[in-house]
Formats: C-alpha cells, sequence, structure tokens
C-alpha cells in the first residue's frame, strides 16, 4: 500500500512538473505571442479566474452536475474539453457565455474588447501541452 501510494505521488509529481515546465515557454509555433499571454492573465484574473481558478484549473469535478442540474465551470487549462472546440467556439462562449446551450457562464461580449478575448484565451492555451495544442489547431483550421 505504502509503495503504491508513493507511485502515485511521483507520478503526480512529474506529470505536475513537465506540464509547468512546458507551460511556461509555450509560445513556439502558436498563434499568439509572449505578450498577448502576459496581457490576458490580466485579464484573465479580473474577469474569469474568480470561477475558472487563477491558473484555469477548476473545477477538479466539472463532470458532476449541480443541484440546479448545470454544471460547475469547467478547467480551461487542457485537462477538461475547451480543446474540443475551434477558435471560433471558444470566442463564441467567451462572448456570449453558456446561456445558448444551458449553462450560467455570463458573456463577456459587452465587457471585453475582442483583443481583451483573444488575450484570456491565449492565456488558458499557454497551459495546454503541445499534443493537446496541436490537436486543437488542427480542428481550427491553424495547422
Ligand atoms: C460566473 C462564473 C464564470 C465566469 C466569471 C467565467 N466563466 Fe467560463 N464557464 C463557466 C461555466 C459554469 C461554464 C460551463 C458552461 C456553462 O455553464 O455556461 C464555463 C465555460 C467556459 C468555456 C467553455 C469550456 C469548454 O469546455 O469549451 C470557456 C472557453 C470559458 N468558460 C472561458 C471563460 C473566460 C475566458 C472567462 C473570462 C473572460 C470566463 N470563462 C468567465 C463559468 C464562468
Amino acid at each position: 500500500m505504502k509503495i503504491l501510494l508513493f507511485g502515485i505521488a511521483v507520478i503526480a509529481l512529474l506529470t505536475g512538473c513537465s506540464n509547468s515546465t512546458k507551460a511556461s515557454s509555450n509560445v513556439k509555433d502558436r498563434w499568439y505571442t509572449k505578450a498577448q499571454v502576459k496581457a490576458g492573465e490580466q485579464v484573465f484574473k479580473n474577469n474569469c479566474a474568480a470561477c475558472h481558478g487563477t491558473k484555469a484549473q477548476s473545477t477538479p469535478n466539472w463532470r458532476t452536475k449541480l443541484a440546479d442540474g448545470s454544471y460547475p465551470p469547467p478547467p480551461l487549462n487542457g485537462t477538461a474539453h475547451a480543446w474540443h472546440h475551434p477558435m471560433k467556439a471558444l470566442e463564441y462562449t467567451v462572448k456570449n457565455g453558456g446561456k445558448a446551450f444551458g449553462g450560467k457562464m455570463p458573456g463577456f461580449g459587452n465587457v471585453l474588447s475582442q483583443q481583451q478575448t483573444k488575450e484570456a484565451i491565449a492565456y488558458f492555451q499557454h497551459f495546454w501541452n503541445d499534443d493537446i495544442y496541436n490537436d486543437w489547431a488542427k480542428r481550427s483550421g491553424l495547422k
């Protein structure tokens, strides 16, 4: 049992480390620049972090419905669904929120400029590893 727990801890540590080192330098071959990620960090902290977490990591149990039948905010850091959705769909959700598909996220169309919307997306995408990013880029017609 102890060995099993130790194994799990090591795996968690290894995957945690590789994700974070990759994340910090992830602008090569991507649609965004480092400056956009930096600007996006501020946009994200001010508008999105309360629900999605400062590193876009919330909520771990995003697949479990809440008492009212809606879902909690999903992680946007590459561990959930966001990478299934091409750029246009991500922009649509940020602008219009989740109402169109029965969700609760508010729309930011009147709060954020087009540029800030893209910066917020750049920020959470810089947490995606290359496999996930490249898959998404193909779906978005960028590669
Ligand atoms: C009040 C809480 C709240 C805030 C603030 C919020 N979101 Fe959300 N977000 C949600 C919820 C809840 C969902 C799941 C869909 C739904 O219920 O509308 C979601 C879904 C999403 C999705 C779709 C995820 C997917 O799998 O494709 C994206 C993208 C997203 N949010 C980005 C953002 C960005 C960027 C911001 C800030 C500009 C933001 N959200 C602010 C609660 C929030």
